[in-house]
């Protein structure tokens, strides 16, 4: 696969993982209750999220699909790192939907991912989400803000991250590419501070990704997997996202 995230790659993980420790303790509930079985990782990147999934649904097999070798890399060695999630993940390399959802699964997460998809692999991971996952089954996808693509000018993408002498900060904008779509540019920096009088701090690296991302609101979401059967679930989804169930008639 051609990388999406190329030149980000070094520093994905430091901010999705900030991103998670926000919204992870949510996962709790939702992934409490969801029937036997295992919890798919979709588009899993780095696994900033997979503490937080191991963690909600406890003593349960992990399967962290990610496609981008750069990103699988340290999602693998985070995996490999920890002894809680060693036994329990299985890292794979993987594209939706070329590669189809595995068929013994309880429960589907796809974190800040669902933009990749586009409308006709949208009804297909609806379709086969519907297909695989039993009467109860969980999905949690990730939801935009809006139902409709609106231009965004520069400003802070993420919560700036430090570590040792150096911070690292993620600048965002979009423009509009169509009626469901953006391109985002993402720019990295890198700052240390400077020992020279006027104590600023001095632009390390710099670096730039840009990708193509279909906007997907709640109401476009909930219609969707309708359409399949999967509805909203009960308990309450972390912020930006939306949690849907496979109901008892949903298509198989
Ligand atoms: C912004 S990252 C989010 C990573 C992770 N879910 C998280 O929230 O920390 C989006 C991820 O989706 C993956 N992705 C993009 N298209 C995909 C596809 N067709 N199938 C599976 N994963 C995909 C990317 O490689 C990337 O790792």
């Amino acid at each position: 696969m051609t990388s999406t995230y190329g030149p980000a790659t070094p520093f994905v993980h430091l901010f999705l993982r900030a991103a998670w420790q926000r919204t992870g303790p949510g996962l709790v509930q939702v992934l409490a209750d969801s029937p036997p079985g295992r919890v798919l990782d979709l588009g899993s990147g780095t696994g900033a999220a997979l503490p937080w999934i191991a963690a909600a649904a406890p003593g349960r097999d992990l399967l962290a699909v990610e496609p981008e070798e750069g990103l699988r890399a340290v999602l693998l060695a985070l995996v490999a790192g920890d002894d809680g999630l060693r036994p329990r993940v299985t890292v794979l390399d993987g594209t939706f939907p070329r590669d189809p959802l595995p068929t013994d699964l309880a429960a589907v997460v796809v974190g800040n991912a669902l933009g990749h998809f586009d409308p006709a692999q949208r009804d297909e991971f609806w379709r086969q989400c519907a297909q695989v996952l039993p009467a109860g089954g969980r999905v949690l996808v990730d939801v935009a803000a809006h139902e409709d693509p609106s231009p965004s000018p520069e400003a802070p993408g993420a919560v700036p991250v430090q570590v040792g002498r150096r911070r690292y900060e993620a600048w965002a904008t979009c423009d509009v590419t169509g009626l469901q779509t953006v391109r985002w540019r993402m720019r990295y920096q890198v700052l240390e501070p400077t020992t020279g009088a006027d104590g600023g701090d001095r632009v390390i690296e710099e670096r730039v990704a840009s990708y193509d991302w279909w906007v997907v609101g709640p109401r476009r979401v909930r219609t969707e997997a309708a359409a399949h059967g999967l509805v909203p679930a009960a308990p309450a989804a972390p912020e930006g996202c939306l949690l849907l169930e496979k109901g008892r008639r949903a298509r198989r």
